[in-house]
């Protein structure tokens, strides 16, 4: 047991005033999946995403892609109040006012209120996938997510053009930090996902690298082809000798491929200290689902995804509970990070230990 390191006391996933350094130190500064470019492709279009605890806009002004905070700059009112809209300029749903969709004040229903402006967001893409970030301080994203984008590209080429074609949502009574370390780590996965072990991936060959922001996830895929990689939803026809491959972007979003160059999407939304909100989206060449695409998506959610909310909802009770002393991590001292070892949820809690320094 020597060298061994606990996990995280139980109070960093139910201390609210945990939860709201989090928001400053973690959510405020860092790069968030907001959704891609196709949502955004025509002029006009507009979609809207939480960040952390702010809500955040994007809006394509005549080609142009911006992000902005989605607050009015009267009296607070959110601008856009569903998730996505077409528009020609933005109207505040309270008192009417105006602005364009750069943000600007177009008109205060007649009222001369100077120059006003709703204050910008950083906007970058990766492979399509558009990332936001409220600090203007913030390393770019190619600096944060390293090699990210070509790998993705080098696998899935048209992922830029990729459109969604289906989202499931689900909350869960958990901590965003259990839901995520829960994702980061594959030595529940034969345990607790069979299919996903069975039908995915080749459960011995899984490898977690972590680095930096990024935690990549990688495995061979099952001896027998998995049963969606026909050509009905193969981009290219074959593909199905390529394997899983997910990359994990700190603190809430990862892009997957599955076998068949299939592209999915997790993002998580931090609600409360014990809730969090799961976007579970997939990325095809068109937006309606072939037979076999849809039978994908609902084994994925029936048989995996939906598999970890009970396990995750239990961990929060557990963490919460007045029994629980932190155990130790199972880390591989070589850094190998399979379905043996659990290196890349120490990377997450070191992450977060960084990033609240000594806010809390
Ligand atoms: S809060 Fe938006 S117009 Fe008043
Ligand atoms: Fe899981």
């Amino acid at each position: 047991m020597t060298g061994r390191r606990d996990g995280l006391a139980g109070r960093y996933y139910t201390d609210s005033e945990i939860f709201a350094a989090e928001m400053d130190q973690v959510f405020a500064r860092s790069w968030v999946m907001v959704g891609h470019a196709s949502e955004v492709a025509e002029p006009g279009m507009v979609i809207t995403a939480r960040v952390g605890d702010e809500s955040v806009l994007v809006a394509n002004d005549a080609g142009q892609l911006r992000a902005m905070f989605n607050v009015c700059q009267h009296r607070g009112h959110e601008l856009v109040t569903s998730e996505t809209a077409r528009l020609d300029r933005i109207t505040c749903p309270y008192h009417a006012w105006t602005y364009g969709l750069d943000g600007r004040l177009l008109h205060a229903r007649g009222e001369d209120v100077g120059d006003v402006c709703v204050p910008r967001v950083r906007l970058e893409t990766l492979a399509g996938f558009l990332f936001v970030n409220l600090s203007a301080e913030a390393a770019g994203l190619a600096a944060t997510a390293p090699g990210v984008q070509d790998g993705l590209l080098a696998r899935v080429p048209d992922a830029p053009r990729r459109v969604l074609s289906a989202r499931r949502t689900h909350e869960m009574r958990a901590n965003w930090k259990v839901v995520v370390e829960n994702y980061n780590e594959c030595y529940h996965c034969p345990n607790v996902h069979k299919w996903f072990t069975s039908g995915v991936v080749a459960p011995g060959s899984y490898r977690i690298a972590s680095g930096g922001s990024v935690i990549r996830h990688g495995a061979e895929r099952p001896g027998q082809p998995p049963a969606w990689t026909g050509a009905e939803t193969d981009g290219n026809g074959g593909g199905a000798g390529d394997g899983y491959e997910a990359y994990f972007v700190w603190p809430v979003s990862a892009i997957q491929c599955y076998p068949g160059q299939v592209v999915n999407t997790f993002r998580w939304v931090p609600l409360a200290v014990d809730r969090t909100l799961l976007i579970r989206e997939w990325w095809f060449d068109t937006a309606d689902l072939t037979e076999a695409q849809s039978r994908l998506v609902s084994d994925d959610w029936e048989n995996t995804v939906a598999e970890d909310f009970g396990i995750v909802e239990s961990v929060q009770r557990g963490v919460a509970s007045r029994g629980y002393t932190p155990g130790p991590l199972i880390e591989d001292p070589s850094g190998v990070c399979g379905v043996h070892s659990e290196n890349s949820v120490r990377h997450l809690q070191d992450l977060l230990l960084a990033s609240l320094g000594d806010a809390v």
